[in-house]
């Protein structure tokens, strides 16, 4: 799908209320962030693998809110703004109903990250973003299958403490009638920061693969979620 079919899959879906807004599973990657020799990245679709359930079969993990939540983020697939410093990531999976084993479709993702250098959007109180201005933040969708999928960048660590790191992590609240309200986040598989992390949770590591475009590199993850019913 090109930037201009997905603006207008986009549009018209909006067009059509928030319940219309959901990708299809064919839906492409439009990637176009600027990779680390100042090159706009653009790859073309990938297969997404088969619906299977996620082995071992549990609930997937809590994990902090932290202090960076904001409401209302944009539906959309592409996290980052366009031209967004940083490795680029795509980051896909499955939402599942842990009883029955099913994917579930229409669960709502809510998505938040540091930029590459550490930096949440309202983290300096001395400058708030503006109420409509949602940096790195997201809300999106999954469809038929329970795939989800969305563009972003490779989030980079902060400071919280004299010698307390947070590990690089991509946030996510994750929303369905009839099942628990599911707060957790991502790592990466492999951070040096991760172990020493007071929050970081082992089943939450997702591992990378890296795919050549050109002469630049684009992180793929795969991150399954599993809900509760409430
Ligand atoms: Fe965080």
């Amino acid at each position: 799908m090109s930037n201009a079919t997905r603006r207008e899959f986009l549009q018209s879906a909006l067009a059509g209320g928030i319940g219309a807004f959901c990708l299809p599973a064919n839906a492409q990657p439009t990637l176009t962030n600027i990779g680390p020799s100042g090159v706009p990245i653009s790859i073309s679709a990938l297969p997404i693998p088969e619906v299977k359930f996620p082995v071992p079969v549990s609930a997937t993990e809590e994990n902090i809110l932290g202090p960076y939540y904001r409401e209302l983020a944009p539906y959309r697939a592409k996290v980052t703004p366009p031209l967004e410093p940083g490795q680029s990531l795509l980051i896909r999976g499955r939402v599942w109903d842990f009883a029955a084993k099913k994917p579930l479709s229409g669960v709502v993702l809510d998505v938040w990250q540091a930029n590459s250098k550490g930096s949440y959007d309202n983290d300096n109180p001395k400058s708030p973003p503006a109420s409509g201005l949602f940096h790195n933040r997201a809300r999106m969708i999954t469809d038929e299958s329970g795939y989800y999928e969305f563009e972003t960048i490779h989030p980079g660590a902060y400071q919280i403490g004299p010698e307390a790191w947070r590990p690089p992590h991509i946030h996510f609240m994750v929303r369905q009638a009839g099942f628990k309200k599911l707060v957790t986040q991502m790592y990466f598989l492999g951070d040096k920061l991760n172990k020493p992390d007071q929050f970081f949770l082992p089943s939450l590591a997702v591992a990378i693969k890296e795919l050549k475009v050109g002469k630049e590199k684009v992180e793929l993850g795969w991150f399954d979620i599993v809900l509760q019913k409430e």
